[in-house]
């Protein structure tokens, strides 16, 4: 998906040329997926360069490093309107060249938009959506609006999503920015101000930054920042746009994210990094849970129904939320895939809570799912890994996973800080109502998790890569589990599809003789996940895979009767059953991982697959 960054400077700000800080910036979102790389830089004389390829190679041929200016903008485009060729990178310009635009999202009124101005006598070079916008804002200014006056009101008539960075000659100490839907954040370095779609774009100048929200449109300065806000759209008449000014001061951040956390430290991708700083994600993230619980507890205490929304890997972390809270805390509870919720709203209202689970905040899904909510009257919980994203803005409780910042498109470190968090949340309600006992031994076993995790991916790594050897060669696979072993058998299922493109299916063991056995075969592989308690029922499932060639490859508790019956056998620690998912996910993700290696795919880069999913 496409990445953005904008940077506004004071003279001397960086010792080396600002086309070579872009393309740093641009480098660290390169785990987004991109087809084309394009510049504008403003210094002694203003350059727009662009082209289809790869961020060195683009940067090499065009001689980014030779470019130095005080105002930059730099884009990596993931082709959606139009192919991947020169003409489509950005930036777009105006038909002077004196408007540069860099744009995420899509415009779903460009077309109309693109009519009335090529009427107006626009010339348009490009197949894209977002070459609108500098033509708009050329529009505007001809008509006689102030540079940023034509910006915000080219900024109210469009329709859709963005989240755009301008360089506009006429106004060139100052970057236009604006918001909807596709996140843009501001970066506040020492010098220098950034905007980018993603907080690692800059984490090496600051890690100081706002989030902007949706409607919001201004510009930054080399010291200064203006926000506004929208507040309705406009039409193609000769109106101002109507904003109002915003006070941003209080939503100013300073996070914890360090640069080291944004690289890859000697891993050979991201997601293998982030695989194995679990355990100190963990870590930091149950340490950091003492603090925001308390009122949490207390709503859903009083709370009638407990909803999980939530899509993809958070939806298995949901799905957990949803078992520890029927078991745990005794709460009726259960967990919604967030596109299909709206469905499902109807009974629900001011009684109830609904947690909205996303690691970036941001999924379209799961933000359309909570507004549902909230029209319901319900109270909304937000667990998300992202600092004020819109997921945890529009909801009335939040807690944070500290995971730190996750690049790898297959979420890993987020799902297990996730688990911890509902599992603790289900904990301290439990508590609440009795049952000391078994809250005390999960409890140790939580504080464990960290340790225990370690020893799980320490011990089986090298295992786990030979296995990738004969799985590579396969093209379907099960997962099957009961109980808690069924959202970790569909996330071991998720991580082998998205990353190593095997068709991997999850069901609950008890209901794959009800149909999917009949795919079975000879050597055929299916993944069991037990977690405790379900064994014995498992053993005859495995028999009947066993019973018609299946090569069986089990996760189960140390001492486990179904290693016996099985062809690979991973042993866990033997931990509470509540605690064992965060567990058992390890050998999974390793070996969707490892797979997807020996089949030649960067796991990083999934194809067709965004780390930010802001489409319905
Ligand atoms: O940011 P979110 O947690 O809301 O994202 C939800 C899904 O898009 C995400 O989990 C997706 O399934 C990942 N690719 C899983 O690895």
């Amino acid at each position: 998906m496409c990445g953005i960054i904008g940077i506004i400077t004071v003279p001397g700000a960086f010792n080396e040329p600002l086309g070579s800080i872009i393309k740093k910036c641009l480098k660290n979102l390169e785990y987004r997926g991109y087809d084309s790389v394009g510049f504008a830089i403003l210094g002694d004389i203003f350059v727009v360069r662009k082209s289809k390829g790869k961020i060195d190679d683009v940067a090499f041929g065009l001689g980014f490093d030779k470019y130095d200016g005080f105002v930059g903008i730099g884009h990596t485009r993931w082709a959606t309107h139009g192919p991947p060729v020169d003409k489509n990178a950005h930036p777009h310009t105006d038909c002077l060249g004196r408007v540069a635009v860099v744009h995420n999202g899509v415009l779903e009124n460009y077309l109309e938009l693109k009519e009335i101005l090529r009427r107006k006598g626009h010339v348009f070079k490009s197949d894209t959506d977002t070459e609108v916008i500098p033509h708009l804002i050329e529009e505007f200014k001809k008509r006689g609006f102030q540079p940023y006056e034509a910006f915000k009101k080219a900024i109210s008539v469009l329709r859709g999503a963005y989240a755009v960075v301008v360089i506009d000659l006429d106004e060139p100490n100052k970057l236009f920015f604006a918001r909807n839907t596709s996140p843009l954040i501001i970066g506040i370095g020492e010098n220098a101000i950034f905007l980018a779609s993603d907080i690692p774009a800059f984490l090496e100048y600051t890690n100081k930054v706002i989030v902007l929200e949706d409607g919001e449109l201004g510009y930054v300065t080399s010291r200064g920042i203006l926000i506004e806000k929208l507040l309705k759209p406009g039409e193609l008449d000769d109106e101002l746009a109507m904003t109002e000014i915003v006070d941003y001061k209080s939503r100013i951040k300073v996070l914890d994210w360090t640069p080291e956390m944004a690289k890859k430290g000697g891993y050979p991708h991201f997601m293998l990094k982030e695989i194995h700083e679990q355990p100190g994600a963990l870590a930091a993230t149950i340490a950091g849970l003492k603090e925001e619980i308390d009122g949490i507890v207390d709503a859903l205490l009083k709370s009638d129904k407990i909803i999980f929304v939530a899509a993809g890997t958070s939806y298995h972390a949901s799905l957990l939320g949803a078992l520890y809270m029927n078991n745990l805390a005794e709460k009726w509870s259960m967990a919604f895939i967030s596109s299909e919720a709206r469905w499902w709203m109807s009974n629900i209202g001011e009684e109830d809570i609904v947690i909205a689970v996303s690691q970036s905040g941001e999924t379209i899904d799961t933000l359309v799912a909570v507004r549902e909510a909230k029209r319901n009257g319900a109270k909304v919980l937000a667990v998300s890994n992202i600092i004020d994203s819109a997921i945890p803005r529009e909801s009335d409780f939040v807690v944070y996973t500290k995971a730190g910042p996750e690049i790898g498109v297959a979420a890993t470190k987020t799902f297990t800080t996730q688990v911890a968090v509902l599992l603790y949340l289900s904990l301290k309600v439990a508590e609440r109502i009795g049952n000391k006992r078994i809250i005390e031994e999960i409890k140790n076993d939580l504080a464990k998790v960290p340790e225990l995790a370690s020893s799980v991916l320490s011990r089986y790594e090298a295992r786990i890569k030979s296995l990738s050897r004969i799985l590579k060669k396969k093209t379907n696979a099960f997962y099957l589990g009961r109980g808690f072993g069924v959202p970790i058998a569909m996330e071991g299922a998720l991580k082998m599809k998205e990353i190593a493109y095997i068709h991997a299916e999850a069901y609950p063991a008890g209901e794959s003789k009800h149909g999917p056995i009949a795919l079975v075969e000879k050597d055929f592989p299916v993944v069991f996940t037990s977690i405790g308690e379900e064994e014995e029922l498992l053993q005859s499932n495995i028999e009947e895979m066993r019973a018609r060639g299946a090569w069986i490859i089990t996760i189960a508790r140390k001492g486990s009767r179904l290693f016996s019956i099985s062809d690979e056998k991973f042993e866990m620690p033997n931990a509470n059953e509540y605690v064992m998912p965060i567990l058992s996910i390890l050998p999974l993700q390793m070996l969707a991982y490892y797979t997807a290696v020996a089949r030649g795919y960067d796991p990083d880069k999934p194809r067709n697959l965004a780390k930010t999913v802001t489409v319905i």
